[in-house]
């Protein structure tokens, strides 16, 4: 398949180059990062293996930051989306494909959670979800969390729990902040489960003295992603329940990335036993086509104005591509056990994963459900001092030279490859790791 024994990319780089820079003369700045390091120009995918327009072959361990369910050219995937393309292709007027997708969907969620709305972004999902708790509550305060990502639009920015959101003030007022439960990095400087799950008791604090008692809303991923793949301890999730109820506001669990079979339960809060009072959903439920949503149930969903005709729509939502896209994943997903797949290879990939945490210092913590592992690189395993992006940078480099595409670009690495990984595969990905990380070790001083 691909070759782990030393670098096959490093050579001609032509095509790609002039194209991409061809690129950079109209693009804006502020692409992702990823993009702007490799500069690659993808030509086409073919299960887990992406070809750039040079011919070189990357496995690929990222699925377009955990879009890619199925694995890239999925033969149903395009044979339904290709149909669908020759019969019509907009509007927001019921069609098959959506009637099978939402009544499948709804036969697979947690809870009474039976009702559904389409949207096509992620962020535009999270507004969604705001404003249907503040219809529902009739309150408009709404608490997130350190390292939480929920998008970049003006709703839903100041619920980003990281500096990228510096310079963008003012942000939308009602919304507050408080520590996740991340163990390896605990706000509090305490240890899990001596310290009681103390975040908890601090997010109550910040409930009672940050809002004004308005809480419509508790926002969290159930496993944070953009953090860094962050599995909180099993009480956090039922925790942030108790509390939602106890201050009449609506868990709003954000799926984006836990949901479809990522992290080898079709949906994330399913590893926690909490069934959340909204669920935000999108990535991997479309499997690169861009649609989103959210799910609660009827009482909730009934609630006004989000519930007026015309109220919660959107121009792309649920058109009949997006439907297609998002029916024939879902089918997909299930038909050929890719959430028993995710939860397997997962598995063995995170095993593989620790091993490499053994052999090499930088590394300070693997953890991870599923295809959703992250690794935390570090100067020192005492200091937990982020790796230098700087030699992140190299990493990723040196991972794409032999073949790999994984976020390894910052320290805190995420790996996310299709649902549909084979172990052959994972063992492939684990060993030009190993290769990369051992050219780290012995050539650059990351101290
Ligand atoms: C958990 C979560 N919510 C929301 C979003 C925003 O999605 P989008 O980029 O489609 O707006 C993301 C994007 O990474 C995400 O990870």
């Amino acid at each position: 398949m691909l070759n782990a024994s030393g670098p096959s990319n490093a050579d001609s780089h032509s095509r790609s180059l002039d194209l991409f820079l061809a690129e950079q003369e109209v693009i804006s700045p502020g692409i992702q990062n990823l993009a702007l390091l490799s500069q690659l120009v993808l030509h086409r995918g073919e299960g887990r293996v992406l070809t750039d327009v040079d011919g070189r072959r990357y496995l690929d361990f990222m699925a377009g930051i955990g879009v890619c369910s199925l694995g890239h050219s999925h033969p149903r995937y395009i044979a339904e989306l290709t149909n669908q393309l020759n019969k019509v292709t907009v509007g927001s007027f019921t069609c098959e494909n959506r009637v099978k997708f939402l009544t499948r969907l709804t036969s697979q969620v947690p809870g009474d959670l039976g009702l559904t709305q389409l949207y096509s972004g992620g962020s535009e999902a999270v507004e969604a979800a705001v404003r249907l708790a503040k219809s529902y509550t009739k309150k408009f305060e709404v608490l997130a969390f350190w390292g939480g990502f929920h998008g970049k639009t003006g709703g839903v920015l100041g619920l980003m729990g990281s500096t990228f959101k510096q310079h963008w003030g003012p942000l939308h007022p009602g919304l507050a902040l408080t520590p996740y439960a991340d163990c390896y990095r605990c706000a509090f400087g305490l240890e899990y489960p001596a310290c009681g799950i103390h975040c908890l008791d601090f997010a109550r604090q910040v409930i009672k003295l940050n809002t004004t008692g308005e809480l419509a809303a508790i926002l969290v991923e159930p496993i944070q992603g953009t953090a860094g793949n962050i599995v909180p301890p099993p009480e956090f999730l039922p925790g942030l329940a108790q509390l939602a109820k106890d201050h009449g506001a609506l868990l709003i669990a954000d799926e984006m990335l836990t949901g479809f079979g990522r992290t080898g339960r079709l949906f994330g809060v399913e590893h926690f036993g909490v069934t959340p009072d909204i669920m935000t959903i999108g990535k991997g439920m479309g499997n690169g086509f861009p649609v989103s949503g959210l799910i609660s149930s009827r009482t909730v969903m009934s609630a006004k104005p989000y519930a007026n005709p015309s109220a919660a729509s959107s121009s792309y939502g649920g058109n009949p591509l997006a439907a297609t896209a998002a029916w024939i994943t879902l089918e997909t997903i299930l038909e050929e056990n890719l959430v028993e797949n995710s939860d397997r290879v997962g598995a063995f990939l995170l095993g593989k994963c620790q091993e490499l945490q053994e052999k090499y210092p930088f590394i300070g913590s693997v953890q991870g459900r599923g295809l959703m592992i992250g690794m935390e690189l570090v100067k020192d395993r005492r200091s937990k001092e982020p790796l230098d992006n700087k030699v992140c940078e190299i990493i990723y480099r040196e991972s794409l030279q032999r073949g790999l595409l994984a976020m390894n670009y910052s320290p805190h690495f995420r790996i996310n490859p299709p649902l549909s990984l084979t172990r052959a595969e994972a063992e492939a990905g684990v060993a030009i790791l190993d290769e990369v990380f051992g050219y780290i070790e012995r050539e650059v001083s990351y101290h």
